[in-house]
């Protein structure tokens, strides 16, 4: 069975899998405007340390998961907690498909971005004041181009996931990685000779306590999640993939490491080129990426260039994100459906493809997807919106709150120690692991979820 299933080729190959996992819109999208809201400094150093104190426990947990039972997440709940817990699998699948079907819509206009990048055409409209803007509104009102970039996206991810674990997934994760690394280290090595270097660092670096709300700490939390690809059953579907002579703790600590680098260096080079004009407007909002780094891109030297190196950083890195959100759902329907990879990979995307349009027709071409609000909130609006919300405020919460709960308390301690140690040797931090995911988890992240029942705002 585990022969058929498929396995990382190595240790690396689950690394860079997993950490193309992690890194992708959250790191250089979303990450960058809620530093900016939250006032940069103080919410950085909570968000370190929500990564290190729930985020890596969990990751870790998801992946000892995934390796003890070599099964997909529903399988794998299925296993090791019998009928009650296999609901937690299925919300994992659901929240797999919840996200990738909005999360798609959005890394489509990066492949909308690369063609316009080359050809010139963005550079022209970005020198334009509010041309940009206008351009912005009007693709994404333009119900046609949203469900084109939506299927082109689809159709690029659906490819590696048929190809499989090691020749499809592990293969472009082992290609683009890299690639992308370096993009973004001489994106940061230009940023360095900016003008705005120095204000950014200090905006980033330098705490500043009082500016920092409670909202702003469950966000940091709640983004840990986002950032690592956790509370759904995709490390844990990653892990299962895993050979049993690799260490769970050292592979999980590279991949929290790696996807932190990037997240901060993202925040490093967009805030120095932004700072670097005086008098930039800063979009308070998403658009920092689509329509404010264009509008300073196309002013500094090499700009086009520049510009087209940098939305291809942004396209690969959701595209190693939205293979493994497909895996999730393929890899139940193989192991649980005996579909065959091809069939499963091909009805999931299918499936998705035709519920992302609800989502790519939401933002502005179809009145009544657009205004669309289940949940009644601000930020909620339109179909996007509410999948947005409902996956990252309810779904990954409440599915990394049972996982922690589930590994902590559910699983023997000796299960636990065996799993990690296995591929490993003595881990004598076993102790500080087992508290963090037995208490600091599970309260940290109890918090978010009483949060949003109480219906705090922090999105
Ligand atoms: N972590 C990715 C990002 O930061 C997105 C992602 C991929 C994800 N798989 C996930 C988020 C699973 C939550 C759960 O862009």
């Amino acid at each position: 069975m585990s022969q058929s299933r498929g396995q990382w080729s190595g240790k690396l190959g689950f690394i860079l899998a997993a950490a193309g996992s992690a890194v992708g819109l959250g790191n250089l999208w979303k990450f960058p405007y809620i530093t900016y809201e939250n006032n940069g400094g103080a919410f950085v150093l909570v968000y370190i340390a929500a990564i290190a104190l729930v985020g890596l426990p969990i990751m870790m947990a998801e992946t000892l998961i995934g390796r003890r039972t070599q099964l997909n997440a529903v399988g794998a709940f299925n296993k090791l907690g019998g009928k009650l817990w296999t609901p937690v699998g299925f919300l994992g699948v659901l929240a797999g498909f919840v996200i990738l079907s909005y999360y798609s819509v959005v890394a489509g206009w990066t492949l909308r971005y690369i063609v316009m990048a080359i050809s010139g055409e963005l550079g022209n409209m970005a020198a334009v004041p509010q041309e940009l803007d206008t351009f912005f509104g009007d693709y994404t009102a333009n119900g046609t181009q949203q469900i084109i970039g939506l299927f082109l996206f689809m159709t690029f991810t659906t490819t590696a996931v048929i190809f499989g674990v090691k020749r499809g997934i592990e293969r472009v994760s082992k290609i683009l990685m890299p690639i992308l690394l370096l993009i973004l280290a001489s994106l940061a090595i230009y940023a360095t000779t900016t003008a705005g270097f120095e204000k950014a660092m200090h905006f980033l670096f330098h705490p500043d306590f009082s500016t920092l709300t409670r909202g702003a700490v469950l966000e940091a939390m709640g983004h840990a999640f986002f950032t690592l690809s956790l509370g759904m059953g995709c490390i844990l579907t990653y892990g299962s993939y895993m050979r049993k002579t690799d260490s769970i703790p050292k592979a999980a600590l590279q991949i929290t490491l790696l996807d932190t680098l990037v997240a901060i260096l993202a925040c490093v080079v967009m805030f120095s080129i932004i700072f670097s004009n005086p008098d930039m407007q800063i979009s308070k909002s998403a658009g920092i990426l689509f329509t404010t780094l264009p509008t300073v891109f196309v002013k500094m030297p090499g700009g086009n260039f520049i510009m087209t190196m940098f939305y291809f950083l942004v396209a690969f890195a959701a595209l190693t994100s939205t293979i493994s959100l497909l895996e999730v759902i393929s890899s139940y329907s193989i192991d649980e459906l005996k579909w065959s990879r091809k069939r499963a990979a091909l009805t999931v995307a299918f499936s998705v493809f035709i519920f992302g349009s609800l989502n790519a027709l939401s933002l502005g071409a179809n009145s009544k997807l657009s205004s669309f609000n289940l949940f009644g909130k601000e930020t909620t609006v339109g179909m996007f919106g509410t999948m947005d919300y409902l996956a990252s405020n309810w779904l990954l919460p409440v599915g990394g709150l049972l996982i922690a709960l589930f590994t902590g308390w559910f699983l023997s301690v000796r299960e636990n120690r065996i799993e990690l140690e296995e591929g490993h040797g003595e881990l004598p931090a076993f102790p500080v692991w087992l508290f963090l995911i037995r208490f600091v988890a599970p309260i940290a992240v109890g918090a978010i979820v009483v949060s949003v029942i109480l219906g705090a705002e922090y999105q």
